[in-house]
């Protein structure tokens, strides 16, 4: 049982073309992020949106880094539909607007590519009457984006490869790495045929 199961590990790791941040270096980042949150909100309550699927270990890594008193919500939002490339449309899987009148409003998302997402949320937001709204992403995608989005926290910026692990996904696998990668090419252009 023991042996099979670190096969299929070792399997999932030959399907990464390179590590871009392996776990300590993710965490080493998380310090600094949320030292700076927690310096800009000095007497405030923060409200975190999470962006679920892929903002999960960030979030909860980051989060714990914080020592506010922060509310915690979490909205879920497609936009790739197991493809790499995003559709432009965002499907939001909940229909009510989180309450976050009167409140500031922190949105955290794994990472920042076409902005249709952040902007999507972000505008959903907005119609709840927040007091302000930062957004704050792990990775930023250094590209033209469909949407411009002005993330206020960024982790690393990138460049315009597609990255699996540390709780993002290509076609719902990979999240489970405690690390951030390059995922093969030749993986994904396998899936568009
Ligand atoms: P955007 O709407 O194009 O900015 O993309 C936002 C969402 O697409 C992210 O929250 C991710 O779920 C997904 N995404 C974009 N780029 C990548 C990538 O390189 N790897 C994994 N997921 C990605
Ligand atoms: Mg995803």
């Amino acid at each position: 049982m023991r042996k099979r199961g670190r096969m299929r590990y070792l399997v999932v790791q030959s399907d990464i073309e390179r590590v871009l941040f392996d776990g300590p270096a993710i965490h080493k980042r998380l310090d600094e992020m949320a030292a700076q949150i927690t310096a800009d909100y000095p007497d405030g309550e923060l409200t975190v949106i999470a962006i679920l699927t892929g903002s999960l270990m960030f979030m909860s890594d980051l989060l714990r880094r914080i020592p506010l008193p922060l509310r915690l919500d979490c909205l879920s939002v497609v936009s790739y539909q197991g493809k790499p490339q995003t559709s432009g449309e965002v499907i939001f899987k909940q229909l009510a607007v989180p309450d976050v009148a009167g409140q500031d409003v922190l949105i955290l998302d794994d990472i920042l590519d076409t902005g249709h997402t952040l902007a999507a949320v972000r505008e959903k937001l907005e119609t709840a009457k927040p007091r302000s709204i930062r957004v704050c992403v792990l990775l930023s995608k250094r590209k033209q984006r469909a949407r411009e989005v002005v993330a206020d926290y960024i982790g690393f910026e990138i460049d315009d490869e597609f990255v699996v692990g540390y709780g993002l996904d290509f076609m719902e696998r990979y999240r489970n790495l405690p690390y951030l990668g390059v995922l093969k090419k030749g993986l994904m252009d396998q899936s568009n045929q």
